[in-house]
């Protein structure tokens, strides 16, 4: 199992949500975030005029996925938060050591299984 941490772009959210349910993502967790990459905020343009601006708004998903999933949700993420501008964003993946449903006590693959 493994955990995906993506950081997108807001306006993308309704776009990357559908691919990954799509792609077999069960659930996930979604977070406003702000950040900056390698430009540092200073380049990408915000409503319209472009500021120094450290961090920009973000928003980050937290996706845990069985193994035979992850491709397949990576893959809907780069298709739908990519606009081929700066800032579309941040793909990591983390190993999961363990999950378990509260309800019924299921633990591993179980416990994120759709
Ligand atoms: N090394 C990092 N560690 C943690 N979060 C990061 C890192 N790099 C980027 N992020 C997060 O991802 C968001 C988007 O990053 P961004 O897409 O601008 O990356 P980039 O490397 O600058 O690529 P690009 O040149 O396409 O803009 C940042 O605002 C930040 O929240
Ligand atoms: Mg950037």
């Amino acid at each position: 199992m493994k955990m995906i941490v993506a950081v997108i772009k807001p306006s993308r959210l309704d776009a990357v949500l559908e691919g990954v349910t799509e792609a077999g993502a069960s659930g996930l967790t979604v977070t406003e975030v702000r950040g900056y990459g390698r430009q540092k905020g200073k380049t990408e343009v915000y409503r319209g005029a472009e500021y120094e601006i450290k961090l920009l708004p973000k928003v980050k998903l937290e996706i845990a996925v069985p193994d035979d999933v992850l491709q397949p949700v990576i893959d809907a993420i780069v298709r739908t938060a990519n606009s081929g501008k700066i800032g579309d964003g941040k793909i990591f993946v983390l190993d999961l050591e363990q999950t378990l449903r509260i309800r019924t006590g299921e633990t591993g693959a179980a416990a994120i299984a759709g």
